[in-house]
């Protein structure tokens, strides 16, 4: 028997929702969900917290029968890797017209940095320190996602890391707390908008919780082991500011933090972030990591996976179908408390109305806005901008760079015709038929006549059969640019490398491009910091350009020739080889400091220095930057006080350009041992040839807070250091004493 009187129901109830302000929503939107759980049976409240994935075959979207028979009887409650309007409406028309609830489907994808229109990776877009920047990046794909009928992504993914060895720092924000927390508010805020309601935006979820970007050895899935004072000073600030920002959903990872995996975790899960982090939205886990904790052995079977997961608070089990197959009978029992289903249910449902998608469930489902959206103009010129945006200068000797218009130049490497490899690894639904490669735009913007292109070899393996080739192209051109680096497939998920050189024959192809004696510039399109101390040797200019996306070909050609400015700054410490790995700014001090006059007894490499060969922060631009000594209001901060700290920056150079001029201190003495330095202010300033600006940070007592000796949370009176510059290594200095 149909209840057809939901509808009507619901449209009496929810009728107002949308007069409500986002403050009073809340009391209102529990009422309504009260109401709806009221009528659900246990099997259908289950049903809310499984998430199964669609499939995408030739022809397209698809989903297994099985599943759309699950919706139909309200078993399963979200889909997710389903998106167009028109394939998600048809899902969507299966819930919200044929099961006995209507409850509305949840559809759920990875837009990590871009859905159709994609920008660069997630590492490269933190290049730019530019939230402003980032943020629209966020929003495009927000809008692109949701105009496909996807109404949740999976990102921001907010693990810091400091191993260059796991595929997956493309997809964050690099090794800082401070920067990777601004930069997961500026994503949360690009994707959910000032309305979850509003039919451009998405849910976004935080992940992948919690420390999953510490695995061991840099092996992808591996344990993650660390202090609680490292997890809750380094690791945790970018969730909690996802989780400040807004974010309503939170992924479980893979991963075990210090012996419990993170989806069976009460410390995770509810110590952390619901008491500690008062986090009011849903967690759903990594795909099966339910499951999973069965291989963790901390459970043996499947049914007791399940149960752990729900008694630490996991609500959505994403594809692993534990949830579907054992929590009823557990609550039945009494195993698992069916408070715990309800609080989950409830919460995901919350999101439901948050989304709108009670009141209209179709509204994400709309075509004619999908082709409004997907690639339009304003779109593609914002992915354009931040992936210029992204690109680091790493090296410019003899001002190679930027390339003169009308210049013979040989443009070298497989990278260099490949669209593929700029989309980046989370591609999304990027379509890269649909783009121009870095060859084609240097051939439009500089003109086929002067342009020769030579593959000379490719990206992996150790075929030199066209090294002669490429050599002998080269030998006509002013220049050589060599696109070089690795394929987007060796980065993101489970492509954790033992080496982060450059693969294949790359190099030896560039010193035999060397014997030309022809200035080299280098472009780089990779997904990890790589060791590049023979390159830096060889090439006259380095232009990281990571995988810059649907628009990275033209972003390449505008920063080659100058007509942008590049103002990257690494934010991940690039090595000089992986044996200084884990190497990252903020290192402490240790008992015997590589500056002692000890030439041995120190804590030092005997073959290599400790320093990196690009510190974390460093990005150069085609004009120079002078930095003044640096003025401070007063020399002491008292414990309500402020102080500030101020320099003059100067465009010393003859083109204009930006510079982020970044703010570091240090505690000099602390109740345990701190970094030699810690980022806490930046500011991104654009200054037109000669033109100079002080730029002003605030420092505040709140700012210096640490977890203490005894696990307090605070700050202590002391002296430090304060710094400014333009990278984590050329720096400004002075002091400042905390009382
Ligand atoms: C993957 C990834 C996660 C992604 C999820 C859904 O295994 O770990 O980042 O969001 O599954 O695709």
């Amino acid at each position: 028997m149909k209840y057809i009187f939901l509808p009507i129901l619901f449209s009496v109830i929810i009728m107002s929702s949308c007069q409500y302000s986002q403050t009073a929503e809340d009391k209102k939107i529990d009422f309504k969900v009260d109401s709806v759980m009221r009528l659900m049976t246990l099997d259908e409240e289950i049903g809310q917290m499984v998430l199964y994935s669609s499939d995408w075959d030739v022809t397209g979207p698809s989903l297994k029968k099985g599943y759309m028979d699950e919706i139909r009887k309200g078993n399963c409650g979200n889909i997710f890797n389903a998106h167009t309007a028109a394939f998600t409406h048809k899902l969507q028309k299966i819930a919200v017209e044929e099961s006995r609830l209507h409850i509305p489907l949840l559809f759920g994808y990875d837009v990590i940095h871009g859905h159709k229109t994609i920008f660069p990776i997630s590492l490269g877009e933190s290049a730019s320190w530019d939230m402003e920047a980032i943020e629209k990046s966020a929003c495009v794909s927000a809008a692109e996602a949701a105009a496909s009928g996807i109404n949740w992504t999976f990102a921001p993914m907010c693990d810091i890391s400091v191993e260059p060895r796991w595929g997956r720092v493309s997809e964050g924000a690099g090794e800082d707390p401070y920067l990777g927390s601004k930069i997961a508010a500026a994503r949360v805020h690009g994707f959910q908008g000032k309305s979850l309601a509003d039919t451009l935006t998405v849910l976004a979820c935080v992940k992948h919780f919690a420390g999953y970007g510490a695995p061991l050895a840099g092996r992808d899935y591996n344990t993650v082991d660390m202090s609680e004072r490292v997890f809750l000073d380094t690791y945790l600030p970018p969730y909690k500011a996802a989780i400040d920002a807004g974010a309503m959903s939170v992924m479980s990872s893979f991963n075990e933090l210090n012996g419990i995996p993170a989806s069976g975790s009460v410390y995770l899960l509810k110590d952390i972030l619901r008491k500690h982090l008062h986090f009011k939205g849903f967690v759903v886990t990594d795909y099966t990591s339910i499951n999973e904790m069965l291989n963790h052995g901390v459970v043996a079977n499947e049914a007791e996976a399940g149960k752990m997961a729900a008694k630490a608070g996991v609500d959505m089990d994403m594809q692993g179908e534990v949830y579907y197959k054992y929590l009823k009978k557990q609550v039945e029992s009494g195993e698992v408390p069916l408070q715990a289903v309800n609080e989950a249910v409830h919460r995901i449902l919350k999101v439901k109305f948050l989304l709108g998608l009670f009141d209209d469930p179709y509204r994400y489902c709309n075509e004619a806005r999908e082709k409004r959206e997907v690639y339009s103009p304003a779109h593609l010129e914002a992915s354009l901008d931040v992936a210029k945006k992204s690109m680091v200068l790493l090296k410019n000797s003899n001002n190679t760079l930027p390339l003169k218009k009308d210049e013979k130049i040989a443009v070298i490497g497989q990278l260099a015709t490949s669209t593929r490899d700029l989309l980046g690894s989370w591609k999304a639904a990027g379509d890269w038929n649909f783009m121009k490669s870095v060859l084609d735009e240097l051939k439009a913007y500089n003109g086929d006549a002067n342009v020769t292109y030579a593959e000379g070899c490719k990206v992996q393996g150790d075929d030199r059969s066209g090294f002669a080739t490429a050599i002998s192209s080269a030998r006509g051109a002013s220049k050589i640019v060599y696109v070089l680096g690795e394929s987007c497939e060796w980065s993101g998920e489970a492509t954790s490398r033992t080496s982060i050189n450059i693969p294949g024959v790359q190099t030896e192809l560039l010193e035999k491009l060397k014997a030309l004696n022809k200035p080299i510039v280098l472009v780089l399109m990779n997904g990890r910091p790589l060791d590049l101390s023979k390159e830096s040797e060889l090439a006259d200019g380095i232009l990281e350009a990571w995988f810059p996306g649907t628009m990275g070909g033209k972003a390449i050609t505008q920063v080659l020739f100058g007509k942008y400015n590049p103002s990257g700054k690494l934010t991940m410490t690039f090595p000089r080889n992986l044996g200084q790995v884990p190497i990252y700014y903020y290192e402490k001090n240790t008992g015997r400091p590589n500056y002692l006059s000890n030439p041995k007894y120190k804590s030092r490499y005997i073959d290599c220095p400790n320093d990196p060969l690009y510190p974390f922060g460093f990005g150069l631009s085609y004009t120079t930057f002078a930095y003044s000594d640096i003025k401070l209001s007063g020399k002491e901060l008292a414990e309500k006080g402020e102080l500030k700290a101020s320099v003059r920056v100067s465009n010393t150079g003859n083109v204009a350009g930006e510079e982020v001029v970044q703010c570091y201190v240090r505690d000099l003495v602390g109740s345990v041992t701190r970094p030699v330095k810690e980022l806490k202010g930046f500011e991104k300033i654009t200054l037109k040839m000669g033109e100079s600006k002080v730029v002003t940070f605030t420092i505040t007592p709140d700012m210096l807070a640490f977890h203490r000796a005894d696990m307090s949370y605070g700050t202590e009176p002391g002296n430090y250091k304060l710094f400014i510059g333009t990278n984590s290594r050329d720096l400004k200095e002075t002091n400042f004493r905390l009382n």
